[in-house]
């Protein structure tokens, strides 16, 4: 049997190298980002450097490859969406309705869904204050969809436009011959051992552990009793390869929230410090970077994820740490 067409966008980024280095071997991979993919895996993919806003390119794409699952990473994340919000609907919904729009042609052309894998945020949540934040510490799917940032509304914007092109798209015409499959993720912020975020506002956690590693001082920018959830990367991952390989008549609903470990911003300085006792971590909040992180959720409430499709992080925060942050941090910054 031939192998399955993927396309990853954004693949040159932390969450698209890890989803790369689990798919090769097992897909035709095509990968698409601005920036080129790392020497490593530059070999497991066809790449394509550009841009997902570039329509004509997004076209040629479409008329070269069918694919059978699309895992649409490219995105600003949300300390960048802020600084430049009109680049943000360009990049974070514009973009996406161009792909939506490949999977939707490609779906009714051959009669079979095209899968479309959209890694959403915790962004999506907004808490009005600290009080409401403490009080709904495991925030659900349908609750609390105000998001206070321009990442969050367009995340959200796309979980809806996801779930009209899965369920409704064209339904006053004659009905395509199969629509495509959308299923999104709400992720907590993922920490990687071998790539840092950039642009992100849960960044405080990886850059306080990636300094500590090369011994840089450095000064986190939220207060330490702010609290959110993260997750390893290679859970984050895991969680994608799953919801992808699940069949549709399990799925409940098109957006997922995946929970790991909920953590203060002193209780992420003491997990470094445990494993890298000379790191010198301070804390000077930036009250506006601040007042984003204050709006997302300390957690989230995954039941739905675990019912339907039997998600279960392998990674919870003291092995994240000791089996999969310290180690690997350690040896690429000693290298
Ligand atoms: N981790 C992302 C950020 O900080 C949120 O999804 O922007």
């Amino acid at each position: 049997m031939s192998k399955p067409v993927v396309l990853i966008t954004g693949a040159a980024g932390e969450i698209g190298q890890a989803l790369v280095r689990e798919l090769a071997g097992n897909a035709r991979i095509v990968t698409l980002d601005l920036a080129a993919m790392p020497e490593e895996l530059a070999g497991e993919t066809t790449h394509v450097t550009g841009s997902i806003t570039d329509k004509a390119l997004i076209e040629r794409l479409g008329a070269e490859y069918t694919f059978d699952t699309i895992y649409h990473l490219a995105a600003l994340l949300s300390t960048r969406a802020e600084h430049s919000p009109a680049l943000a609907h360009e990049v974070n919904v514009d973009a996406s309705v161009l792909l939506l729009e490949l999977a939707a042609a490609q779906s009714a052309a051959r009669g079979q869904a095209v899968k479309f894998i959209f890694p959403s945020s915790k962004a999506i949540y907004g808490m009005p204050d600290l009080e409401t934040k403490a009080a709904h510490p495991r925030v659900k799917e349908d609750e609390w969809l105000h998001p206070d940032t321009v990442y969050g509304a367009n995340k959200l914007a796309v979980e809806l436009l996801g779930a009209y092109y899965s369920r409704r798209y064209k339904q006053l015409g004659d009905a395509p011959a199969a629509l495509l499959d959308f299923r999104a993720l709400r992720f907590p912020g993922l920490i990687s051992a071998f790539t840092l975020p950039t642009g992100g506002t849960s960044d405080y956690g990886p850059e306080m552990l990636h300094a500590a590693a090369q011994d840089k001082p450095y000064a986190c920018f939220v207060r330490p009793d702010t609290t959110i959830a993260f997750m390893a990367m290679p859970d984050g991952v895991k969680a994608m390869l799953t919801l992808a390989a699940t069949p549709r008549q399990a799925l409940s609903r098109t957006a997922y929230n995946v929970n790991s470990f909920s953590l203060s911003a002193e209780e992420f300085r003491q997990q470094v410090l445990a494993a890298f006792p000379q790191a010198q971590i301070s804390f000077a909040p930036d009250a506006k970077r601040q007042g984003i992180v204050d709006s997302w959720p300390m957690g989230i409430n995954d039941s739905a994820a675990r019912a339907d499709w039997g998600w279960a992080p392998e990674y919870d925060l003291q092995r994240c740490f000791d089996e999969y942050l310290v180690p690997n941090i350690r040896q690429r910054y000693q290298a």
